[in-house]
């Protein structure tokens, strides 16, 4: 899979720990900054990589702020984007299963690396369950259309 990490300075610190983890897995992984800890607005960088995430050039998004918050607000006001930010495992497979995420928001202030692992592992390595979750997420996007 193509996976594209965007952060800004709060999220720096994960990045590399992030896109090593999503290699060890066998994915793609694309950057699209931010590259220096300088202060920046995350809303930027949510929009380059969720862009690439609509258009295709990149299967899911990584977003790395300070907390993952900032970044998945920002992510989910682009349409077709369903961000999830979390900062323990089981919610990082449950948005996938049941959620169909296509972007994991996580905080460079709020875990460590180890943990960030796991939330990258649980997310790469979960499918979304479809059924059910299915009518559920086709509502998600009914929302973005009446909007
Ligand atoms: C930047 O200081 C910080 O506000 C940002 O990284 C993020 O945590 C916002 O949600």
């Amino acid at each position: 899979m193509k996976y594209v990490i965007g952060n800004d300075h709060g999220g720096l610190d994960l990045v590399e720990v992030v896109k090593d983890e999503l290699e060890k897995l066998g994915n793609e992984v694309d950057h699209v900054g931010a590259y220096e800890d300088k202060s920046v607005d995350y809303s930027d960088f949510a929009q380059k990589a969720c862009e690439k995430v609509i258009s295709c050039e990149a299967d899911f998004a990584i977003l790395i702020c300070g907390t993952g918050i900032g970044m998945s607000i920002a992510a989910n006001k682009i349409k077709g984007i369903r961000a999830a930010a979390v900062s323990e495992p089981f919610s990082a497979r449950m948005s996938r299963a049941h959620n169909n995420a296509n972007v994991l928001c996580i905080g460079a202030r709020v875990i460590g690396s180890e943990i960030a692992r796991m939330l990258v592992d649980e997310f790469v390595s979960t499918d979304f369950e479809g059924g059910r979750h299915q009518n559920r997420v086709n509502k998600l996007m009914d929302l973005e259309k009446n909007s």
